[in-house]
């Protein structure tokens, strides 16, 4: 088999063989194929795509890359929530404190910003101290002693994802429906758990920009995890506009906090409820074993409303990253998160109603603050990022401020240009778009 043969005949729109998949996908683990030749090849799956067939193909061969995760050493049914990727989606630092503190067990492993996107580790890692690699035994001791620990994706699991993860963000080959389904899917199933939680965005600020798409990806992984053996569901929600008002790493972790204070904005609480009702369900804890998807979901929902109120989840929290050794007073203090450099607010220029937020645009700016990548090997600044001081709906006058950036000096002034473009102003409200457009299970 040839490398070259292989990317002629996908760019031709030709359907791959299962070897020839294993090949590259071997091929590139091992460092045998070069960076260059895979970026042609996901290039030429970009926009050619792949069949059902070379997609379930690709997952299964990126999950045989390396090691699958036993964590039979955890009692009780382990759910791990995914999202396809965001603006502001913060959702994993509030749904996996709320869900433990209903009974899930929660053993996850997140990723890092893609593209325009964030990534929870990167969040993460901005809790002074907080450490995102653990051994495998401490992970799984975390999760029976404190009900949650979250990790990056370690070197042996999936480890022909995190190659072509990096690869993907950097040139331009993320929005594929086979990329993102084996990205995912390779490394939930290697993860380990014994349910799956998929949160699929749709809008301007997610990979699929329809919902028809968000749809065809949340069915495909869907049916991928069943087939594997695992109960899998998804939630299409929207990503019009950014998830709550916070985007950027540090500034995200604050408003998870808020959050879990009750103190949060109305779009992420009601998300994350609802993902962590969904997650007590497919785990079967507070009473909803047996019952019918429905009832099952209702009822994960008022246990994950309680445990938010009753301030269980903050507590959670808190131990959680005590446990990954990060500092918990910094759900007291956010001063102990990192500072700032310098700030800029973008205002106004007309009075109306705020009828369109661009996700993608502030995703795009937020990067450019240096809160994102643009080259594999950058260093991100993890106190950067975009605080929206209004949201779809709302009303504005002329000179209110519309979003405040935060960065190096340089960087926050070209990314306030790109900032102001995501704001549409117009004299007429919008009506108010459903944040959970579907769940499929
Ligand atoms: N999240 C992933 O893990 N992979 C993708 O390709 C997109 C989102």
């Amino acid at each position: 088999m040839n490398t070259v043969d292989i990317i002629t005949k996908k760019r031709n729109g030709q359907a791959l063989a299962p070897e020839e998949i294993k090949y590259l996908v071997d091929g590139y683990t091992s460092g045998d194929i070069p960076d260059y030749q895979m970026s042609a090849f996901l290039m030429a799956v970009y926009f050619c795509g792949m069949n059902r067939e070379e997609t379930v193909a690709l997952t299964r061969y990126m999950q045989l890359s390396g090691d699958t995760v036993d964590l039979s050493g955890i009692k009780g049914v382990k759910v791990d929530k995914h999202s396809t990727g965001g603006v502001g989606d913060k959702t994993t630092l509030i749904v996996g404190p709320i869900a433990a503190a209903c009974g899930v067990p929660v053993a996850k492993m997140s990723g890092r910003g893609l593209g325009f996107t964030g990534g929870t580790v990167d969040k993460l890692e901005s809790i002074p101290g907080f450490q995102t690699s653990m051994e495998e035994r401490d992970f799984i001791e975390q999760v029976n002693t404190r009900g949650i620990a979250v990790i990056g994706q370690t070197g042996h699991i999936a480890p022909a994802d995190k190659k072509i993860y990096a690869l993907r963000d950097v040139t331009a080959t993320v929005e594929n429906l086979s990329l993102i389904t084996s990205s995912i899917m390779s490394k939930k199933l290697a993860a380990g758990s014994d349910a799956i939680l998929l949160d699929v965005k749709c809008g301007s600020g997610a990979f699929m920009k329809s919902e028809e798409d968000a749809e065809q990806l949340a069915r495909l992984m869907v049916d991928i995890g069943n087939d594997s053996g695992k109960k899998t569901m998804a939630v299409i929600s929207d990503m019009e506009q950014p998830l709550g008002c916070a985007v950027g790493n540090s500034l995200e972790v604050l408003e998870a906090i808020d959050t879990l204070k009750c103190r949060g904005p109305e779009d992420i609480t009601e998300l994350s409820v609802e993902l962590a009702g969904i997650m007590v369900y497919l785990s079967g804890v507070s009473g909803t074993a047996g019952l019918d998807m429905e009832e099952g979901i209702a009822k994960g929902r008022d246990a994950a409303g309680e445990a938010l109120h009753s301030g269980a989840a903050l507590e959670k929290f808190k131990s959680f990253v005590e446990g990954q050794g990060g500092d918990p007073a910094i759900a007291e203090d956010a001063g102990l998160m990192p500072q700032q450099k310098a700030s800029l607010d973008v205002r106004a220029e007309r009075d109306g109603f705020v009828t369109a937020l661009d996700a993608m645009q502030i995703g795009i700016a937020s990067q450019h603050t240096g809160a994102g990548r643009q080259r594999k090997e950058d260093e991100i600044d993890l106190s950067a990022g975009i605080l929206l001081r209004c949201k779809r709906g709302d009303e504005v006058k002329c000179g209110d401020v519309l979003c405040t950036l935060y960065g190096d000096e340089d960087k926050i002034q070209a990314a306030a240009k790109e900032a102001a473009q995501a704001f549409v102003i117009s004299g007429e409200k919008p009506e108010r778009a459903p944040l959970i457009k579907k769940i499929i299970g």
